[in-house]
């Protein structure tokens, strides 16, 4: 596997959980459950992201500039994460902030996977590829399983 595939797979994972967290209400179990796993997700994957497929093309003339934007979206969107952990989830203000990370999220997978990847195919050769898919997906794994003590910063 590939490090684009890798990622993908995990960006659907995102898609889905924003999908049925935008259909939950209140403070309910369902919401809950939901919200954690689309925090953690979303947390461990930027980390792994950021050290597996942004870092290496930092250093490349050709990528530095969307590396750095990429990086700098991770960065909004702890910010909104932030301020949804810090809410009363059944405030009509969770649910706005909820809307505005969803959005965040679905706009950053596609400038990935659309923009950034097509461009770094060029950059990484095959098996540097299959080699930063084999380091992410372990990082993902370990990091799933400790969070959130995994996250630099962070704790629940
Ligand atoms: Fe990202
Ligand atoms: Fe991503």
């Amino acid at each position: 596997m590939k490090i684009y595939e890798a990622i993908k797979k995990d960006h659907d994972i995102q898609r889905d959980l924003c999908n049925k967290l935008i259909d939950t209400s209140g403070d309910s179990e369902e919401r809950k459950e939901l919200w954690t796993t689309l925090k953690k997700e979303l947390e461990v994957h930027a980390l792994a992201e950021e050290r597996y497929f942004y870092s290496p093309l930092i250093d490349t003339d050709e990528m530095q500039e969307d590396a750095r934007h990429g990086m700098a979206e991770h960065h909004e969107m702890d910010e909104l994460i932030e301020e949804l952990t810090g809410t009363d989830m059944s405030s009509p203000h969770w649910l706005a902030t909820l809307k505005k990370l969803v959005e965040k999220v679905e706009h950053h997978l596609e400038d990935e996977e659309e923009d950034f990847f097509v461009k770094a195919k060029d950059l990484y050769s095959e098996k540097e590829a299959d080699s930063l898919a084999t380091s992410y997906e372990a990082t993902m794994d370990e990091y799933r399983k400790t969070w959130p003590e995994s996250i630099p910063g962070k704790s629940e």
